[in-house]
């Protein structure tokens, strides 16, 4: 083999590791200051092992949990104290919980997901509680716990 030609087997290959690893290194630190939470590589959530029909169900119920996260930031927004709270207690606090509940019927979950999704309909009760005072810093304080409860559960499970 001559000189030259051993030369590039010998650089192409560590060039390739160098930058493969340069390239692993943990990117763009995200919002929430826990950065590779999200990453496909590294993802350490688990599946819940649903039937698709199970897996519509229980995405139709977190598509109304954004609608209703939209609706009380827009009530919030034009001081609609009284919207806010009902949206918050009946749309994610305990009575929603009782509306997923029947229409889970039949569907089996870990008793950890339970327990992270008793935890969001708890954080949703205080933060209805929180808007009847009408004080902006405990109002956001509880909102940023209601959607930290939505992450909380987001980084355990997936479909
Ligand atoms: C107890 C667990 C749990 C809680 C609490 C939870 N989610 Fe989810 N959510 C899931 C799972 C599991 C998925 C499927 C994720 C996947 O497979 O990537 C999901 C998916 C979603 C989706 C995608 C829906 C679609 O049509 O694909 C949205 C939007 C969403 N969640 C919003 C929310 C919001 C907003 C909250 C809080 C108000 C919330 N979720 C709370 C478990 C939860």
């Amino acid at each position: 083999m001559k000189r030259i030609e051993w030369l590039v087997m010998a650089i192409v290959p560590a060039v390739v590791v160098i930058l493969g690893t340069a390239r692993a290194q943990p990117g763009q630190p995200s919002l929430s200051g826990r950065s590779g939470d999200f990453s496909a590589a590294s993802d350490p959530r688990l599946s819940l092992d649903l039937e698709p029909a199970a897996q519509e169900i229980l995405k139709q119920t977190m598509r109304e949990h954004l609608q209703a996260l939209h609706d009380i930031v827009a009530a919030l927004a034009q001081q609609n104290y009284e919207k806010e709270s009902a949206v918050a207690h009946e749309e994610l606090g305990f009575p929603k919980h009782h509306q997923i509940m029947q229409r889970e019927q039949g569907m089996v979950f870990p008793k950890k997901y339970h327990e992270l999704a008793i935890a969001h309909h708890q954080a949703a009760e205080e933060l209805a509680e929180a808007i009847q005072t009408k004080e902006m810093k405990r109002i956001l304080q509880k909102m940023d716990e209601t959607i930290g409860a939505c992450l909380e559960c987001h980084r355990a499970y997936k479909l």
